[in-house]
């Protein structure tokens, strides 16, 4: 949720900037713009719309300077237009400043600095915070590195609200200054250089080394040292992490999208989230990273489930999980819910956040409420490193590789396979046999397999998908286990192709849902032979008698009685109930995948929608 790239060093910052802002396109793609120093001449560009408008203006105007800030924008505060995109520059115009976050109080501010005359050429929250630090540095005497960073930390004192923030001044022409609370913020190291960005991949083609800010810290980069304090000026020791793999996850390969690419990587990213984890000899998962001895996951009375979007459909999944078998007690809350309930909580009711990115603003907060109301929060992220995974005391990696397509797709496999896991060791703590754990190992392991099948699939599903993509309405239903299967499945299709697509418990269709239901409508069932089955079919029959189409998904070698009733039927292969959760949501995502294609949609960008999204 908008990129923020800065850059000082021996280069040109131009062509780096640039770069970097097409690796954190996905964070928002309304605008972008670029700021570089030339000793003392500031120059920007900044254009409405795709990075390529952007380069079209490089094209034709150059920007000089081995000094310079970057963003791509995700808008908050005021419409997509030139004069809201970043840069922003102060009353001077010698401060250029690129802000990721929301300033809650920027009205009152602006009000304020209004009165003392400023005047303001966009409406978002993000000048206000140049005019301030414009304001508080100009007030200041004397024009230096240091009196720059005294005036930030003045500035951000009187700010409520999110920031990363990266800012240049022509006054110290050798320095960008970056800030964070709330947004993430990571610092390159390199060789005579340094970097500054919203998450790593804009750095990874530079450098391995980085350090990750924390909130209230400033960095202030100079072309061979670099220093981090807080907001009162005190130094802090960092560790520099060294980061491994990740240049290569971010490349698309022969796949035209990256959505695509993380759909038929999920085979493989299925057995890294279980790779090393489960033990034939104890017959449980080893889940190390949860750092609880199974005296203490045996005291455990209850389980929070917190996420948004695809997560929070994960963690669903995971209630599902938890509840058949572990027996535990487990509630499933929207992260954006979470910290404006009182949900009761008792002493012994052990948390987990579930985020790809571990970056989302509304699960790290439900992460600090938890943690704040005393409760041990465990953190089921992708992103080492990032924020709900350093914050969270403790977790499990998913090892899924980037994610950069911006629907969700390998990482919610991902999550529903490591919270099988979680309930395979808590249930082994608790009832479950040394047998019954045994079983449950040996179908996980055929999983990977299962998947290649399910995988080899997406031409059958892309011709279902063409024929219905001029539906305007698609319902999808399920129940138990796929359930929170199909709003998965709604939210992929709303999300890339922009169909009204709702998802419903099978049963809850007669309570009001099939209003909707008549030739135009086509409804897709997930019905794979389980505890369900013919309660499904009932369901189905409803949708036919009222001629619906309908696209069923059942399990190999008992799909007479769809193909029976049904328009089309797509074969998943045989697996428990509990595990059709994985092998049901692949198909789903290739019909979004294809039927977002044949209507013409960007499908790795989709409209409005942005990877990450780290403001309230
Ligand atoms: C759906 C999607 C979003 C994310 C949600 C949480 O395809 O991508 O709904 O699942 O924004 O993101 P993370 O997992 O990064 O916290």
């Amino acid at each position: 949720m908008c990129g923020i790239v800065g850059y000082l060093g021996n280069k040109d910052a131009m062509p780096i900037l640039l770069e970097g802002l097409h690796r954190l396109e996905y964070r928002g793609y309304d605008s972008s713009g670029i700021a570089t120093l030339d000793g003392k001449k500031l120059s920007i560009l900044k254009a409405p719309g795709r990075i390529s408008n952007l380069e079209e203006l490089i094209a034709k105007k150059n920007l000089q300077g081995h000094v310079g800030i970057s963003h791509t924008r995700w808008a908050t505060h005021g419409e997509v237009t030139y004069q809201n995109a970043h840069p922003h520059l102060d009353a001077s115009g010698r401060l250029a400043l690129v802000h990721n976050g929301v300033i809650e109080n920027y009205a009152k501010l602006r009000d304020q600095l209004e009165k003392e005359g400023h005047t303001f050429h966009s409406q978002t929250d993000s000048e206000v915070l140049a005019h301030l630090i414009g304001r508080a540095f100009d007030l200041l005497e004397e024009k230096s590195e240091q009196t720059l960073i005294t005036a930030l930390q003045d500035a951000l004192r009187r700010v409520d609200g999110t920031y990363g923030i990266a800012l240049v001044h022509t006054e110290v022409p050798e320095l960008v200054i970056g800030a964070r609370r709330g947004s993430p913020l990571v610092l390159g190291i390199g060789k005579e250089e340094h970097f500054l960005a919203s998450d790593v991949s804009a750095l990874v083609m530079h450098t391995r080394d980085v350090v990750y800010l924390n909130d209230y810290e400033i960095v202030a980069l100079r072309p061979d040292s670099f220093t981090i304090s807080n907001l009162q000026g005190d130094g802090r020791p960092y560790n520099i992490t060294t980061l491994d793999g990740l240049a290569h996850d971010m490349d698309k390969g022969a796949y035209p999208h990256y959505m695509i690419k993380e759909i038929f990587e999920q085979a493989h990213t299925v057995h890294e989230a279980m790779r090393g984890r489960l033990s034939l000899e104890e017959a449980t998962a080893k889940l190390g990273g949860l750092e609880m001895s199974n005296a203490q996951l045996r005291d455990i009375e209850r389980i929070v489930l917190s996420g948004c979007g695809s997560a929070m459909h994960a963690a669903m999944v995971g209630e599902y999980l938890l509840e058949s078998l572990a027996q535990i007690p487990t509630e499933c809350e929207f992260a954006s819910e979470f910290r404006y309930r009182n949900l009761p909580m008792t002493k012994d009711t052990l948390v987990f956040v579930l985020s790809q990115s571990g970056e989302t603003a509304d699960t790290l907060a439900a992460l600090r409420e938890s943690q704040r109301k005393g409760h041990r929060t465990l953190g089921i992220c992708n992103n080492v490193a990032s924020t709900i995974a350093r914050e969270s005391n403790g977790g499990v990696y998913m090892h899924a590789g980037a994610e950069i397509g911006v629907a969700a797709t390998k990482s919610f496999t991902s999550q529903v396979t490591i919270l099988t896991l979680i309930a395979l060791l808590l249930g082994r703590i608790r009832h479950l046999s040394s047998s019954e754990g045994t079983k449950i190992i040996h179908q996980l392991e055929t999983l990977p397999e299962k998947i290649e099948e399910v995988l080899r699939l997406h031409e059958e599903i892309e011709a279902i998908a063409r024929r219905y993509a001029s539906a305007r309405v698609m319902l999808f239903m399920g129940r138990q286990f796929n359930y929170p299967i199909a709003l998965e499945g709604a939210l992929k299709l709303k999300e890339v192709s922009y169909i009204a697509a709702s998802g419903y418990p099978s049963a809850e269709l007669k309570h009001g849902v099939i209003a909707l239901v008549n030739e135009e409508t086509p409804s897709i069932f997930i019905a794979p032979h389980d505890a369900v089955f013919s309660k499904n079919i009932s369901s189905i029959q409803e949708v036919k008698a009222r001629r619906g189409p309908v696209i069923a998904l059942g399990t190999e070698g008992h799909c007479a009685e769809l193909e029976s009733i049904c328009d089309h039927v797509i074969t998943i292969p045989s697996t428990p109930d509990y595990l059709t959760p994985i092998l049901a949501t692949i198909p789903l995502q290739f019909f979004a995948y294809y039927t977002a294609l044949a209507l013409g949609c960007d499908v790795d960008k989709p409209r409005n929608l942005a990877k990450s999204v780290t403001v309230e």
